[in-house]
């Protein structure tokens, strides 16, 4: 399936809200680190409920831009602000419709591993990013996350699964340099006492400890020289 069906499946059951309630636990300390000052045009890859190019807009940023490939999923976006510097365009990752040195700064959560082809992706996006710009990566599904494997098969579109280490090889080769790499914990998601594992998946209390309070969110932060 494209992920133009796809994710207008999941915008038009309403859960681009739902995710982004989950996504919003980790992603907000990424994009309390951006380092958006006024004047700024921030792009926001994946943008599903639009929430974190609204936070970008509050943060500062002149202009952020939300792009998704879903149709749907852009159109509940714009329903939900009314703030001219705020705008979502339909459009796909590994053809950024935009032009050369467009942004300062692009932010994307749980949305990059799913691009038709990753490397041709950082090239576009160090292609928009004007030099001195970031690139704050953000992605629950990676490979020393193993409670991640298996969300391949709920969903019929392809989606890339690296590593740490093929992140930052990647970002090099498109010529991005790293600034940083961590994982930022999810401390907020209740986890339930033992009685009541085994639970969405976890055997035992010990397993969600370290998906969520351990492993979290991966966050590669990428820099155009
Ligand atoms: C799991 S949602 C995450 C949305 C949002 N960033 C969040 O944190 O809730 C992934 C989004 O990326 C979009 N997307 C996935 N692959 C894409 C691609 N190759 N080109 C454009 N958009 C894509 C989907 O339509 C979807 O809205």
């Amino acid at each position: 399936m494209s992920v133009r069906r796809e994710f207008d499946q999941w915008a038009e059951r309403g859960r681009d809200r739902e995710i982004a309630g989950r996504h919003w636990n980790t992603a907000k300390h990424v994009l309390a680190r951006m380092p958006i000052e006024a004047g700024d045009r921030v792009l926001d890859l994946g943008t599903g409920s639009g929430y974190a190019a609204r936070t970008l807009g509050s943060l500062g940023a002149d202009l952020a831009v939300g792009i998704d490939g879903s149709p749907a999923m852009a159109r509940n976006a714009r329903s939900y602000t009314d703030d001219d510097r705020i705008g979502f365009v339909v459009g796909v990752f590994d053809h950024l419709p935009f032009a050369d040195d467009s942004f300062d700064h692009c932010f994307s959560m749980e949305a990059f591993y799913y691009a038709g082809d990753p490397h041709r992706t950082l090239a576009e996006l160090r292609r928009v990013l004007r030099s001195g710009g970031t690139f704050h990566c953000a992605v629950d599904y990676y490979e020393e996350n193993v409670y991640a494997h298996d969300w391949q098969e709920n969903i019929d579109v392809e989606m890339t699964l690296w590593s740490a280490a093929e992140y930052r090889d990647a970002f090099r080769d498109a010529g991005f340099s790293v600034a940083t790499q961590d994982n930022v914990p999810d401390r907020e998601i209740e986890i339930p006492p033992a009685e009541e594992f085994p639970i969405d998946g976890y055997d035992n209390r010990e397993e969600m400890i370290e998906r969520y309070r351990e492993l979290g969110t991966l966050v590669t932060v990428g820099v155009v020289p």
